[in-house]
């Protein structure tokens, strides 16, 4: 079973359907995304409403949660106070552009997806399999992957909230984080497309980085009166 992964789109439509021409032309058979919808960017509506025509399944994010239920905060953790001052602005311009059919969804998409290929659990989940918002770097210790396992029943786990993909094998269970599609934050601005092939006994995994018109999608930042700070930081994938 080859299926293609969207992590953390956040807004960003160019990025998206990039990402979903190169999953199509991967052979992928299905798409599923890992939510935080919106922000950052101002296509929230147009993500939603792609991702519906394109029947992609996928699971809440902070972000979504927040947005859809009028949260005080978007649950992100700030780096800085500029990076603070920065994410409440995007967050009120989301939660004031979203409309009620995008907040619909957002609110109705499911904290997890399961599912069994050729004898591998999979579980698809945002950023933990217990928390919305807890940042799961490659660099935790072992530790930490062996306490998130233990909290569940799978082989195989997908996430993402980081916007850093990497893959992890400990114990014989397989962590992917599929990194961003539309706000990548490991250096490289083009949409990470994780592309993960089942196959008895054997899951391979790749992390395929699509090119995409970024001087576009950062005018259409400015243009919609979202802090010209994230336009700069999609250019350069911080
Ligand atoms: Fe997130």
């Amino acid at each position: 079973m080859k299926f293609a992964v969207f992590g953390d789109i956040h807004g960003n439509i160019e990025a998206l359907k990039a990402a979903c021409a190169a999953a199509q032309a991967a052979g992928a058979e299905k798409i599923y995304h890992l939510g935080d919808l919106g922000g950052y960017s101002p296509f929230v509506n147009e993500v939603v409403g792609f991702l519906i025509e394109h029947g992609v399944e996928g699971v809440q994010g902070n972000y979504d949660e927040t947005v859809a239920n009028d949260r005080e905060h978007c649950g992100c953790k700030a780096e800085d106070p500029v990076q603070e001052e920065m994410a409440n602005k995007s967050f009120e311009w989301t939660k004031q552009h979203a409309s009620q059919k995008t907040k619909d969804y957002l609110r109705s998409l499911p904290f997890k997806i399961t599912f069994v290929a050729f004898g591998e659990k999979v579980l698809i989940f945002h950023a933990t399999p217990s928390k919305n918002n807890l940042y799961w770097y490659e660099d935790r210790p072992e530790k930490f992957f062996k306490e998130m396992a233990e909290k569940v029943d799978a082989d195989v786990m997908i996430y993402g909230h980081t916007h850093k993909p990497y893959r992890k094998d400990i114990n014989g269970k397989i962590f992917i984080n599929a990194g961003s599609v539309g706000k990548p934050k490991d250096g490289d601005p083009r949409a990470c497309v994780t592309l993960i092939d089942i196959t008895a006994g054997k899951v391979n995994v790749e992390f395929l980085r699509i090119s995409y018109d970024v001087e576009k999608a950062a005018k259409a930042i400015v243009s919609s009166g979202l802090p010209k700070y994230f336009a700069e930081k999609l250019k350069e994938a911080k």
